[in-house]
């Protein structure tokens, strides 16, 4: 099998290591990739947007598969455009994720909300916005108890959610986001929505369409300061399994969210294929969905990935031709603790090019590379705001968590930065459920 994986973060480094574990592939190329996927395969420069390139690119090297790694191409048609092509005589190259109208679910919140109301699906209440119903906006906001949720329609790369206590600067970013294009078309339509209490978690399955079965759980820790303080990234790690996610929790989910999912989406005529990433809120013991994601989360994947027994080409095979019902998903049942190293600065400013030191990897972890690159001595260097995600299994979070924690002492760079907190809540909790 030869296979072509879209995208160049942690998670694709992810990818492509479980990829080339596998004795059915015969060749990988990553598009554009980074230093780590480059172990795994050949990096290919092309823009994972370029589908024309891709498409040749395919066609002259005989690719069997492609695998995209984020959401971008599968929200702007990816799926679609092979099958387009193979319609019109070209040769069948498979793909492992949904079609453009099924990755709605991610790239529009509108289509999302207006799919779990449909489907039943447990969700906030919300209310959609634009520039012709924007006091009906306003009041409904006004309706709402602190506090606000407010989130741009379209992609914004993570940053078109937006939530505050007080009432006043919830109407005036409204109204920016939608008169002031604050995020372009991505905000002419804004969802005000209820906020959701409790405990957040990230949930993911697979689909092929027909059938489909639950994956792992995990948590992400988003926040860039220790205690879940200071902005947003991209994530700064994460723990898989999550305690709380038992069986009774996760049997909910299954049935109150992707099953109406899966199903809901084959019922209109367009079945998903792939990774469906549930973000959601276990409201006492109840979930209740945020956001829907249609591919593999970062750095859940990081976290999940070394978890996973099954072996990956089959995976996304069977994703991609109906494979899913025979094909066990198989887990390791240690946990998994995943640290993310940052450079200073990071969300904001950041400096690139810091050369790193990378010790002997112990054992029991696995590092992921991010934002780095080759320089011309052909020295890893930093290249981004997330660098590098360490992986530690361990029997329990504690064990793992503090491996993790091990080798991110050990990796060296100018203003490399960590979390040392990851997995200490879901410690806590722990410790709770068994004094109380
Ligand atoms: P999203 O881009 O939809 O994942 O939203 C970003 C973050 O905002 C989520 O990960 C949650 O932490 C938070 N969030 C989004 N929607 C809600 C909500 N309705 N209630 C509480 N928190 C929310
Ligand atoms: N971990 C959040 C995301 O991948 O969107």
């Amino acid at each position: 099998m030869k296979i072509l994986l879209l995208g160049s973060g942690g998670r694709e480094h992810a990818f492509a290591m479980k990829i080339a574990q596998s004795p059915k592939l015969t060749k990988l190329y990553i598009a554009p990739g980074n230093a780590g996927t480059a172990q795994c395969g050949e990096n290919v420069n092309m823009g994972v947007l370029d589908f024309d390139a891709i498409f040749d690119f395919c066609i002259q090297n005989k690719i069997d598969l492609v695998v995209p790694g984020s959401e971008d191409p599968l929200v702007a048609g990816i799926y679609d455009y092979f099958q387009e092509k193979a319609n019109n005589g070209a040769p069948k190259i498979l793909v492992s994720g949904p079609s453009a109208f099924a990755a709605q679910l991610e790239g529009s919140k509108d289509f999302s909300k207006a799919f779990m109301q449909r489907h039943g699906i447990p969700t906030a209440g919300a209310f959609t916005a634009n520039k012709d119903n924007l006091e009906q906006g306003l009041a409904y906001l006004r309706s709402l108890p602190a506090p606000y949720v407010l989130k741009a329609d379209g992609l914004a790369a993570g940053k078109g959610v937006i939530i505050t206590e007080s009432l006043a600067e919830a109407e005036a970013t409204l109204s920016e986001m939608i008169l002031g294009r604050t995020f372009g078309a991505a905000s002419e339509k804004v969802l005000i929505e209820e906020f959701l209490k409790g405990i957040e978690i990230s949930v993911f399955a697979v689909c092929d369409g027909k059938n489909w079965k639950m994956l792992a759980s995990a948590k992400d820790y988003k926040r860039i300061g220790e205690g879940d303080t200071g902005p947003n990234t991209g994530g700064m790690g994460a723990i898989s399994p999550v305690p709380f996610a038992d069986e009774v929790f996760l049997n909910k989910v299954a049935n109150q969210v992707a099953k109406p999912t899966f199903e809901g989406l084959a019922a209109e005529g367009h079945p998903f294929k792939g990774f469906l990433f549930i973000g959601l809120m276990n409201d006492n013991g109840d979930p209740k969905v945020i956001e829907f994601n249609v591919r593999m989360g970062d750095p859940e994947t990081e976290a999940i990935f070394p978890r996973l027994k099954t072996d990956m080409v089959d995976l996304l095979t069977a994703i991609a031709s109906d494979g899913i019902e025979t094909l066990p998903i198989e887990l390791d049942n240690r946990t998994a603790a995943t640290v993310f190293l940052v450079s200073k600065g990071y969300p904001g400013t950041i400096e690139k090019g810091k050369k790193m030191h990378i010790p002997m990897v112990e054992a029991d972890c696995t590092l992921f590379h991010a934002g780095t690159a080759l320089n011309p001595l052909n020295e890893v260097v930093t290249n981004g705001g997330r660098v590098l995600a360490i992986t530690a299994l361990g029997n329990g979070i504690e064990q793992a968590k503090n491996s993790a924690m091990k080798m991110a002492e050990l990796i060296d760079y100018e203003g490399k930065t960590y979390r040392t907190d990851i997995g200490l809540d879901l410690i806590n909790y722990q410790k709770n459920q068994t004094n109380g």
